[in-house]
């Protein structure tokens, strides 16, 4: 299904769904820019995460951390001592780099590019480095974040203090992370800057397989509430030799992507190792007095670590579909309707009639105070309705003439293409019950 994925990176762009970076200047390498289309999947989908995540819930809060931090925080983490590192092969003939661990997956042991001898793996680190201040010497080094969650970990007592939840409870946040990825690719699936949804559940030890086995349940839930198809989901676990060097276990929710099963997040046991290094490196108790036992212990953690790129790119691969229609193919992206970037469509069937235009942006300006609505009136009514199916738009509304005498317009619904003529006073109390 190579194709498909041709045909979702040019859609994506053509519907300002997403873009390459720094185009005009022949591109970036593997980072990429969401479009007016896109930023609106992408947040549906984060916010979707925060409500389900945070809002939703009594024991989980929210946080919101800065990408540069102490590089301590680093060393002790063990990202930039215990392994946070790939092996790296170089091609001897045109020095390419690859990932040795993805090449020993395609059973090649030669260049995949050119046929070249390959170098012995060597470990690349995989985080990126910068200067903090004017200037560039060992002391102004730092690192862009690698993952979200070290942020939650050296707030982890802040959180306590100020808040008093008791434990389990869980920590939640959203932000951009930055890995010097080897070999990034597949479109947005792996890039160097990636935004991510993680949750870092506090536990008492010893329960760690109890609320593993919980939140496995809970984020695989989430994708198929939000429309995805089952079918494609699948849980992989990782194999001891694997872990990650934080992590007691792990398990993927991986999504049947064009072009392989893929993982989509991660659900990891930490255990204690993220408070006790970090305890020990700052010399901080990062302990919890448990009041009912009287006993004081270091939380063991149980994380749930999504890309909210991967989910985008999940969402809009499962939502993409082709259908014949008489003689035409039909492209239509069938998000949920809470994914959708654009909720209702407002399409004046005559854009030279004032009459109508009239209708149609009063009904446009009344419906946008409640959904997120479009203006179109840019072309001929099958080219509009074919850009909203494009961009997935659950619904569009057609004011004609008739509309003028009757007061009714033409609701026209995505996936069945089905019609039917709904009194303008009525259409919000229509669309409420549609969309909620
Ligand atoms: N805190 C744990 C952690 O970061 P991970 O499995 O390395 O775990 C979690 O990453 C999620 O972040 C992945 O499942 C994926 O969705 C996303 N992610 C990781 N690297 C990425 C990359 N290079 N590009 C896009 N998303 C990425």
């Amino acid at each position: 299904m190579e194709n498909l994925m041709d045909k979702i990176v040019s859609l994506a762009k053509r519907r300002g769904f997403i873009f390459p970076s720094s185009e005009i200047y022949g591109g970036f390498s593997s980072c990429y820019d969401y479009g007016p289309i896109g930023v609106e999947l992408k947040n549906n989908i984060k916010k979707e995460w925060w409500k389900t995540m945070v809002h939703d819930r009594e024991d989980i809060v929210g946080l919101d951390s800065s990408i540069l931090m102490s590089p301590k925080i680093w060393y002790a983490s063990g990202h930039l001592t215990a392994g946070f590192a790939d092996p790296l092969v170089e091609c001897k003939k045109c020095k390419k780099r690859f990932r040795a661990d993805h090449i020993k997956e395609q059973a090649a042991t030669k260049c995949p590019e050119c046929g070249g001898e390959l170098s012995e793996a060597r470990k690349f680190n995989l985080m990126m480095k910068t200067f903090v201040g004017p200037v560039e010497n060992d002391a102004s080094v730092t690192y862009l974040r690698a993952e979200t969650c070290q942020g939650i970990y050296v707030n982890f007592k802040n959180v306590l203090d100020s808040m008093r939840p008791k434990i389990p409870f869980g920590i939640a946040q959203i932000g951009k992370a930055f890995r010097n990825e080897i070999t990034p690719g597949n479109f947005t699936y792996r890039m160097r800057e990636f935004e991510q949804m993680e949750q870092q559940f506090f536990i008492k030890p010893g329960e760690n397989k109890k609320y593993f086995e919980e939140w496995k349940k809970i984020r695989m839930q989430w994708y198929i509430d939000l429309g995805i198809n089952k079918e494609k989901l699948k849980f992989h676990e990782h194999a001891k030799e694997d872990l990650a060097h934080y992590a007691k276990a792990a398990f993927d929710i991986e999504y049947d992507f064009p072009f392989e099963n893929k993982e989509l997040e991660g659900i990891h046991d930490r255990g204690d190792w993220d408070l006790s290094n970090h305890a020990k490196a700052s010399k901080q108790d990062l302990s919890y007095f448990d009041t009912k036992e009287n006993k004081k212990f270091v939380p063991n953690i149980i994380e749930t670590s999504a890309g909210a790129d991967r989910a985008a790119l999940a969402f809009l691969v499962d939502a993409y579909h082709e259908e014949k229609v008489k003689d035409d193919t039909r492209i239509v992206l069938k998000f949920h309707p809470k994914l959708a970037p654009i909720k209702i469509a407002v399409l004046p069937l005559a854009k030279n009639k004032k009459e109508i235009t009239d209708v149609a942006r009063k009904i446009f300006n009344d419906l946008k105070t409640k959904f997120v609505a479009m203006y179109d009136d840019s072309g001929s009514i099958g080219k509009l309705y074919r850009r909203q199916d494009e961009i997935g738009t659950p619904f569009c509304v057609t004011i004609d003439f008739d509309s003028l005498e009757d007061k009714k317009v033409t609701v026209r619904d995505r996936d069945t293409m089905e019609q039917e003529r709904v009194e303008i006073d009525g259409l919000k109390d229509y669309f409420e019950k549609k969309l909620g």
